[in-house]
């Protein structure tokens, strides 16, 4: 039976780009659970909704994995409309389940997103906290972006970067906070190998104990 490993922080911090390497060296599937709330956002500008709630609530219920590759994902509209609609109840309570299924693979799991050490694993064997300032995250996000969209600004990128940081550290409903018993990893100063490092030697002291 492998570990849980419930991941959260801020986007940009590298949180993806750590747990994708470390499932891979583990073993162990991995799952960004912020994909979720994009697949929601990006089948309602799709399907171009008037009535935002109830449709989300409804696309939140029958999502498929193959939803979660779909190209458009990371679009800055989608971005946006992930962190509104992240903050309907029957949006979260409807995607929970999915994520709790998830974290039973006997393989073990590592689920990565906002809520997952307070509230979907909150018994994971090891919770981590991944962050980085905001003008790192934001460079990092930027050159990303550029990739697809080479006339989008650092500062926009910044800018909605924040509005969303703000979205989702101050909703009422499971917002993101550093559960207590989380290890904190600050990758603002950090190279990949030193970031994979610190979680995988996390890892090894858990497994050895
Ligand atoms: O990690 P991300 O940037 O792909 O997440 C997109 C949005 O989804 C984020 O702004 C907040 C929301 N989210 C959430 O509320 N809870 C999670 N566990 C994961 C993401």
């Amino acid at each position: 039976m492998g570990l849980v490993l419930a991941v959260d922080g801020p986007g940009g911090a590298g949180k993806g780009t750590v747990c994708h390497i470390a499932s891979k060296i583990l073993g162990y599937p991995y799952l960004d659970t912020g994909l979720l709330y994009r697949a929601v956002a990006l089948k309602l500008v799709a399907k171009n909704v008037t009535k935002l709630e109830s449709h989300a609530i409804e696309f939140a219920g029958t999502l498929k994995l193959e939803d979660l590759n779909k190209v458009g994902l990371r679009d800055p509209e989608v971005s946006n409309l992930s962190s509104k609609i992240a903050i309907i109840p029957g949006v979260r309570e409807r995607l929970l389940s999915f994520q709790i299924e998830f974290s039973r693979d006997p393989r073990g799991a590592i689920l990565d997103g906002r809520d997952i050490g307070a509230r979907v694993c909150p018994n994971a064997d090891i919770k981590f906290y991944i962050t980085a300032s905001l003008e790192v995250r934001a460079k990092r996000r930027w050159i990303e972006t550029i990739k697809l969209n080479p006339s989008e600004t650092l500062s926009k990128v910044k800018a909605d970067l924040m509005k969303r940081d703000i979205r989702d550290r101050s909703r009422s409903l499971a917002p993101l906070i550093k559960a207590e018993d989380a290890l904190l990893i600050d990758t603002s100063e950090l190279t990949i190998d030193a970031s994979v490092k610190l979680f995988i030697d996390a890892v090894n002291e858990k497994l050895n104990n």
